[in-house]
């Protein structure tokens, strides 16, 4: 019997990026104590496993085929600080509670992939930032230096490599736990309620839904004569921005008796726009590992370059490979997106088209501050359904940025929030995130969508 072959990509080994241009890149002050942290992380435990990324290709393959719909989602940019219980479990509610409402009214099984337990590192518009005549580095993701604007703050530390991986590991351990012991069964979706069920303008309607499932369950079960047990497992899936690549590199692995290289810090990681150079370091990096790799698509991407990347990153056309995960803007996508569409579509590739309403809509109020319409968002959203629709493809999953909290970082929704609502809660770093009313709004939105409803 032949021994696995770790690499049967040519030219390519996890260090061949650094051959290539690294844009968005950390500039460490003493590479000493980068080359320690690296190879301090290069022997801890990875964080997933090589079959449960072989999982989530299969799922993202049947996806692609229409059989199921891939729900990503978790903040722009996960904190050291919010690694608690409760920030974590509202997180897995909310996505919990929006592919419950997916599954009740697409009729199609979701697949849970949380932007979360690694997506700690952020492209930046500048390098530098510069505040009263003080220029420092900009931030750059708590894996990386820290927002607060002292020097000592943003010098890029490697020890917080090693707390990234130490967060993301704990994270996924809470995760796993509250699942494992039944956090996500269906006969007690009771259980996952926030406390917006009894305060949202929507809560109604997710009542009569979860009492409808709750009912099916029992009717199935005395039907049977049984407990079903399997609804008391779902899946979940992480995923995050595969941006910072030494720290992907000292995660990337061989595994016994398995093919190819693993990047187990994740089980789907993603090329951002800002890093989709075709001759790159993010998409050389990514051409050799096995997993699911996620391409987000901007307007500024023309055909080819699309067509490029499938053909470097996914020469042989596999099946759950690739997720292009497009995000125009409402008032771009109607023209941008149909030629990729149909280039792709032509080129009789394989791909899990998804879409991220998030990006392409955010803009800043007159005080500055950055946010997104809830308007603009369930736009490009819908606008994604119909040019899926006219071009004979199917739009296969949403990426969004969400938390489980109540803050008011995007405007708009069945509350309304206003610009004046935004200094109430606003907690993120980076890009502002969909709360839970909004969030679960959205899905019910979704699920009216798809099923062909004219959307009030
Ligand atoms: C993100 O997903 O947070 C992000 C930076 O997205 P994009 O690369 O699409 O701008
Ligand atoms: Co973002």
């Amino acid at each position: 019997m032949n021994a696995p072959a770790p690499n049967l990509i040519a030219g390519w080994s996890p260090d061949s990026w650094q051959t290539r241009t690294a844009v968005q890149q950390a500039k460490y002050p003493d590479a000493g104590a980068l080359d320690a942290a690296l190879a301090e992380l290069s022997g801890m435990p990875p964080l997933v496993t090589s079959r449960e990324v072989q999982a989530l290709k299969t799922q993202i393959a049947a996806a692609q085929a229409g059989k199921m719909f891939v729900l990503q989602g978790g903040d722009c940019a996960e904190s050291f600080a919010d690694t608690t219980p409760d920030i974590i479990t509202n997180r897995l509610k909310v996505l919990l509670q929006m592919s419950l409402v997916m599954v009740h009214g697409m009729k199609k099984r979701v697949v849970r992939v949380g932007r979360f337990a690694g997506q700690y590192a952020k492209p930046r518009s500048a390098d530098l930032e510069t505040r009263d005549g003080v220029t420092l580095p900009s931030y750059r993701g708590d894996i990386v230096n820290a927002p607060a604007f002292t020097a000592e703050a943003r010098v890029p530390n490697p020890r917080l490599l090693i707390r990234a991986h130490a967060r993301s590991a704990m994270t996924l351990n809470f995760v796993r736990g509250l699942i494992d012991g039944g956090f996500a069964d269906l006969h007690h979706p009771e259980f996952w309620d926030l406390d917006w069920v009894a305060h949202s303008p929507h809560s109604g309607a997710y009542q009569q839904m979860v009492d409808a499932i709750g009912e099916s369950i029992r009717f199935m079960e005395t039907l049977a004569d049984k407990t079903i047990g399997d609804f008391g497992r779902v899946d979940f899936f992480t995923s995050h921005e595969a941006l910072h690549l030494h720290y992907e590199q000292a995660q990337t692995r061989t595994v016994p008796r398995q093919d190819g290289w693993y990047n187990l810090s994740t089980h789907l990681p993603w090329i951002g726009v800002r890093t989709a150079e075709l001759d790159g370091a993010h998409v050389e990096y990514c051409r050799g590992i096995r997993n699911p790799v996620g391409i987000k698509i901007g307007p500024s991407m023309d055909t080819d370059w699309v067509l490029g990347l499938l053909d470097t990153l996914n020469p042989d056309d596999e099946p759950g490979r690739i997720v292009l995960i497009h995000r125009m803007g409402a008032g771009k996508i109607a023209d941008a997106l149909p030629p990729i569409v149909e280039a792709v579509r032509d080129a009789g590739r394989q791909v899990l088209w998804m879409c991220d309403p998030m990006h392409g809509n955010t803009e800043s109020t007159s005080t500055g501050v950055k946010t997104r319409k809830f308007d603009n968002i369930r736009a490009e959203l819908d606008t994604a359904f119909d040019v899926h629709q006219a071009c004979g493809t199917h739009l296969g999953g949403v990426h969004l940025e969400l938390t489980g909290e109540n803050v008011t970082e995007c405007m708009g929704g069945a509350r309304d929030l206003t610009e004046t609502d935004l200094s109430r809660a606003y907690k993120s770093q980076v890009d502002p995130r969909l709360n839970y009313e909004q969030a679960l709004e959205l899905a019910m939105l979704i699920v009216r969508k798809q099923a062909g409803a004219t959307v009030p």
